[in-house]
C-alpha cells in the first residue's frame, strides 16, 4: 500500500488536514464499511439465536487475540475494555488498596488515570514527569506506579520497563498515546492499557487492558463475563485468563470494525507516523515553541491556544488545545502526508 492508497482510505482526509488520532483516530472505509453490514445483518436477523450469541463469542475472541498480538501479549492475558479509563479502573479497584498504600504518577497524567488513582482510596503521590523523580518517589508503601509509556500533553516517552525493573514495583503503564502509535511491547509491564478509537483507528469505546498475571488481580467490578460458573449468592467461579475482566458487551459492529481498522494498516504505519511527527517538529521549531518530544504527538506553545486551534479549523486544520498549558497539539499519523503539515505550517 502507497501513501497515497492509505490516504483514500479515510474520507476525512479529502477535506480536512487531520492531526487529531490522539483524541479519534480517523475512521476509514473499510471498518465503516464492517460496522455497516454488522448493524444491517442486526437488524435482519435478529440479536438471537444460539448462532448470533456464538458469532459474537468469537468475535470477541478474534479482537483479543488480534489485540494481543499487536503489543506481544497472549490472548489470555487480555481483557475487551471499552477505554483506557476502563482499564484504569479496573486495575486500581482489583488490587484493594487502602489510605496507607500508596501509587506514585506524575503531573502530565490524563484524567483517565489519575481519576481511577484518586478513587482507589490509596495515597496519591504526585512527581514531575522525570525518571528519577519517580524513582525516588518510591517507598515501601508504594504498591503501583501509574504511568503514561507517552504523555499526552507533550508525546515525551517515558522509559515505563524501566522504572518497572528499577524500582520492583508493579506498574500500570497508560497506551493511550502510545499504542498504535509507536512500537509497544506489553512484556514486562504488569499492567497496559489500549484505546482503540485514538492511533489504532477504531470505532468508539472500544479497548483493551492487557494484564501480566490475571489470577493475582480482584474482580473488582463483575460482569456477565467475568464468571464460568455463579452460585444464587453470586459467589462465581473467575474464568480463565483476563477475560475475567472483560466489563461488558462490545456492540458487534464495533468488534468487526476493531477488526477491519487492524486489518487496514500497512506494514510502515509507524515509519511514516515517526517521519511526519518529526518533520512537522522542523517545520514548526522555525516559527513556534514546541516542547521536546519522543513520540507521535507534537505540542506547541501559543498566547491563544483556543483561538488558534479554531482559526486553524477554519482552515481546515484538525488539532486541539491542551486545557491549562498554553499548548496546541498535533498528532501525526501513519495517514498524514507532507501537504497537511504544510497546511498546518501555513495557516499559523
Ligand atoms: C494519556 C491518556 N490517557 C487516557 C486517556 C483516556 O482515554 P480513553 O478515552 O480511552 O479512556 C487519554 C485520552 O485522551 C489520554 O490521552
Amino acid at each position: 500500500m502507497t501513501l497515497a492508497e492509505a490516504r483514500a482510505l479515510f474520507p476525512v482526509l479529502e477535506r480536512l488536514a487531520y492531526l487529531n488520532a490522539g483524541t479519534f483516530g480517523p475512521l476509514a472505509r473499510p471498518t465503516l464499511d464492517a460496522m455497516t453490514r454488522e448493524l444491517a445483518a442486526d437488524a435482519e436477523r435478529g440479536r438471537q439465536g444460539k448462532e448470533y450469541f456464538e458469532r459474537m463469542l468469537d468475535l470477541r475472541e478474534r479482537v483479543r487475540a488480534a489485540l494481543a498480538a499487536l503489543v506481544g501479549a497472549e490472548p489470555v492475558q487480555v481483557a475487551l475494555t471499552a477505554s483506557t479509563t476502563d482499564g484504569c479502573n479496573i486495575v486500581t479497584a482489583g488490587l484493594d488498596l487502602s489510605p496507607e498504600d500508596e501509587v506514585v504518577t506524575t503531573a502530565e497524567e490524563h484524567f483517565g488515570l489519575i481519576g481511577a488513582l484518586h478513587a482507589s482510596g490509596a495515597r496519591v503521590v504526585v512527581v514531575e514527569a522525570e525518571p528519577d523523580a519517580i524513582a525516588a518517589a518510591v517507598t515501601p508503601n508504594t504498591r503501583l506506579l501509574a504511568l503514561s509509556q507517552v504523555l499526552w500533553t507533550s508525546g515525551r516517552a517515558l522509559p515505563v520497563r524501566e522504572l518497572r525493573e528499577r524500582t520492583g514495583v508493579p506498574v500500570l503503564v497508560d497506551g493511550a498515546q502510545s499504542v498504535g502509535a509507536v512500537p509497544v511491547d506489553a512484556r514486562g509491564l504488569d499492567f497496559l492499557t489500549i484505546s482503540g478509537q485514538k492511533w489504532l483507528c477504531g470505532p468508539d469505546a472500544t479497548g483493551a487492558l492487557v494484564v501480566a498475571e490475571p489470577e493475582r488481580l480482584r474482580v473488582a467490578r463483575p460482569s456477565y463475563f467475568a464468571q464460568s460458573a455463579y452460585e444464587p449468592t453470586g459467589a462465581f467461579t473467575p474464568r480463565q485468563g483476563a477475560a475475567r475482566f472483560d466489563p461488558g458487551w462490545t456492540p458487534p459492529a464495533s468488534l468487526c470494525g476493531l477488526l477491519a481498522a487492524l486489518e487496514t494498516r500497512p506494514e510502515w504505519w509507524h515509519d511514516r507516523a515517526r517521519a511526519a511527527a518529526g518533520r512537522l517538529r522542523e517545520l514548526l521549531e522555525r516559527r513556534v515553541e514546541v516542547v521536546p518530544g519522543d513520540a507521535t504527538l507534537v505540542a506547541f506553545g501559543h498566547e491563544d491556544p483556543a483561538g488558534l486551534v479554531a482559526r486553524l479549523a477554519e482552515a481546515g486544520v484538525v488539532v486541539r488545545e491542551i486545557p491549562g498549558t498554553g499548548l496546541v497539539r498535533a498528532s501525526c499519523g501513519w495517514w498524514t502526508s507532507d501537504e497537511d503539515l504544510d497546511r498546518l505550517v501555513g495557516a499559523l
